[in-house]
Protein backbone atom coordinates (compact mmCIF):
# COMPACT_ATOMS: atom_id res chain seq x y z
CA UNK A 1 0.00 0.00 0.00
CA UNK A 2 1.52 3.21 -0.80
CA UNK A 3 1.68 5.92 1.15
CA UNK A 4 -0.83 8.35 -0.14
CA UNK A 5 -3.36 5.12 0.05
CA UNK A 6 -2.18 4.54 3.36
CA UNK A 7 -3.53 8.37 4.07
CA UNK A 8 -6.88 7.60 2.83
CA UNK A 9 -7.24 4.38 5.26
CA UNK A 10 -6.88 6.21 7.49
CA UNK A 11 -8.98 8.68 7.07
CA UNK A 12 -11.68 6.60 5.93
CA UNK A 13 -11.15 4.24 8.78
CA UNK A 14 -13.65 5.69 11.38
CA UNK A 15 -16.40 6.64 8.85
CA UNK A 16 -15.96 2.30 7.71
CA UNK A 17 -16.07 1.10 11.02
CA UNK A 18 -19.17 2.93 11.67
CA UNK A 19 -20.83 1.85 8.67
CA UNK A 20 -20.22 -1.47 10.01
CA UNK A 21 -21.64 -1.15 12.98
CA UNK A 22 -24.73 0.67 11.44
CA UNK A 23 -24.81 -1.80 8.80
CA UNK A 24 -24.45 -4.63 11.80
CA UNK A 25 -27.19 -2.66 14.06
CA UNK A 26 -29.85 -2.73 11.10
CA UNK A 27 -29.40 -6.46 10.23
CA UNK A 28 -29.85 -7.19 14.19
CA UNK A 29 -32.40 -4.98 14.79
CA UNK A 30 -34.55 -6.81 11.80
CA UNK A 31 -33.80 -10.42 13.20
CA UNK A 32 -35.18 -8.63 16.39
CA UNK A 33 -39.01 -7.60 14.18
CA UNK A 34 -38.98 -11.52 12.96
CA UNK A 35 -40.75 -12.53 16.27
CA UNK A 36 -42.54 -16.21 16.20
CA UNK A 37 -45.83 -16.87 18.37
CA UNK A 38 -44.27 -20.16 21.04
CA UNK A 39 -47.41 -20.69 23.04
CA UNK A 40 -48.24 -21.64 26.19
CA UNK A 41 -46.10 -24.55 26.78
CA UNK A 42 -43.11 -22.65 26.02
CA UNK A 43 -44.10 -20.39 28.97
CA UNK A 44 -45.34 -23.57 31.07
CA UNK A 45 -41.44 -25.04 31.72
CA UNK A 46 -40.71 -23.09 33.48
CA UNK A 47 -43.59 -21.47 35.19
CA UNK A 48 -45.28 -24.46 36.46
CA UNK A 49 -42.74 -25.19 39.13
CA UNK A 50 -44.23 -25.11 43.04
CA UNK A 51 -43.07 -22.54 45.44
CA UNK A 52 -43.28 -18.60 43.68
CA UNK A 53 -43.15 -20.13 40.22
CA UNK A 54 -46.19 -22.04 39.64
CA UNK A 55 -48.11 -19.17 37.35
CA UNK A 56 -49.23 -21.61 35.06
CA UNK A 57 -51.89 -24.15 36.75
CA UNK A 58 -53.87 -21.35 37.88
CA UNK A 59 -53.90 -19.05 34.75
CA UNK A 60 -54.81 -22.40 32.98
CA UNK A 61 -57.47 -23.02 35.30
CA UNK A 62 -59.01 -19.15 35.09
CA UNK A 63 -61.08 -17.42 32.45
CA UNK A 64 -58.30 -15.62 31.50
CA UNK A 65 -57.00 -18.54 29.74
CA UNK A 66 -59.98 -19.20 27.75
CA UNK A 67 -60.54 -15.70 26.46
CA UNK A 68 -58.89 -16.80 23.02
CA UNK A 69 -61.65 -19.27 22.26
CA UNK A 70 -64.66 -16.50 22.80
CA UNK A 71 -63.71 -15.18 19.48
CA UNK A 72 -64.89 -17.86 17.60
CA UNK A 73 -68.81 -17.10 18.86
CA UNK A 74 -71.07 -15.84 16.71
CA UNK A 75 -71.32 -12.65 18.81
CA UNK A 76 -67.48 -11.97 17.86
CA UNK A 77 -68.30 -12.12 14.37
CA UNK A 78 -71.25 -9.66 14.65
CA UNK A 79 -68.91 -7.40 16.48
CA UNK A 80 -66.13 -7.65 14.31
CA UNK A 81 -68.59 -6.92 11.24
CA UNK A 82 -69.94 -3.40 13.43
CA UNK A 83 -66.43 -2.83 14.06
CA UNK A 84 -65.77 -2.67 9.92
CA UNK A 85 -63.35 -5.68 10.75
CA UNK A 86 -63.87 -7.94 7.38
CA UNK A 87 -61.72 -11.03 8.99
CA UNK A 88 -62.22 -13.82 11.12
CA UNK A 89 -62.65 -12.20 14.88
CA UNK A 90 -59.94 -15.12 15.74
CA UNK A 91 -57.32 -14.41 13.40
CA UNK A 92 -54.94 -11.59 12.96
CA UNK A 93 -53.49 -9.27 10.12
CA UNK A 94 -50.00 -11.07 10.69
CA UNK A 95 -51.17 -14.48 10.73
CA UNK A 96 -53.06 -14.29 7.29
C1 LIG B 1 -36.53 -20.52 30.73
C2 LIG B 1 -37.49 -20.27 31.79
C3 LIG B 1 -38.68 -19.36 31.50
C4 LIG B 1 -39.55 -19.45 30.45
C5 LIG B 1 -39.55 -20.44 29.28
C6 LIG B 1 -40.51 -18.37 30.64
N1 LIG B 1 -40.21 -17.69 31.78
FE1 LIG B 1 -41.27 -16.10 32.51
N2 LIG B 1 -39.90 -15.90 34.00
C7 LIG B 1 -38.84 -16.76 34.25
C8 LIG B 1 -38.14 -16.30 35.43
C9 LIG B 1 -36.91 -16.95 36.04
C10 LIG B 1 -38.81 -15.13 35.87
C11 LIG B 1 -38.45 -14.24 37.04
C12 LIG B 1 -37.48 -13.19 36.53
C13 LIG B 1 -37.11 -12.20 37.63
O1 LIG B 1 -37.82 -12.12 38.62
O2 LIG B 1 -36.12 -11.52 37.43
C14 LIG B 1 -39.92 -14.91 34.95
C15 LIG B 1 -40.80 -13.86 35.05
C16 LIG B 1 -41.93 -13.71 34.27
C17 LIG B 1 -42.91 -12.67 34.42
C18 LIG B 1 -42.86 -11.58 35.46
C19 LIG B 1 -43.52 -12.07 36.69
C20 LIG B 1 -43.55 -11.01 37.77
O3 LIG B 1 -44.17 -11.26 38.79
O4 LIG B 1 -42.93 -9.97 37.59
C21 LIG B 1 -43.85 -12.86 33.49
C22 LIG B 1 -45.11 -12.03 33.26
C23 LIG B 1 -43.45 -14.02 32.72
N3 LIG B 1 -42.28 -14.51 33.21
C24 LIG B 1 -44.18 -14.52 31.68
C25 LIG B 1 -43.74 -15.53 30.85
C26 LIG B 1 -44.41 -15.93 29.63
C27 LIG B 1 -45.69 -15.30 29.10
C28 LIG B 1 -43.66 -16.92 29.08
C29 LIG B 1 -43.91 -17.67 27.78
C30 LIG B 1 -44.07 -16.85 26.59
C31 LIG B 1 -42.52 -17.15 29.97
N4 LIG B 1 -42.60 -16.27 31.02
C32 LIG B 1 -41.55 -18.12 29.78
C33 LIG B 1 -38.52 -17.89 33.53
C34 LIG B 1 -39.12 -18.26 32.34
Amino acid sequence: MGSSALKIYRRYINFIILYLITVATLVYGQKQLDRVYVGERTCRECHHLQGNRNQFNPWRLSKHARAFTSLFKPEAKQIAELSGIDIEPYTSPDTE
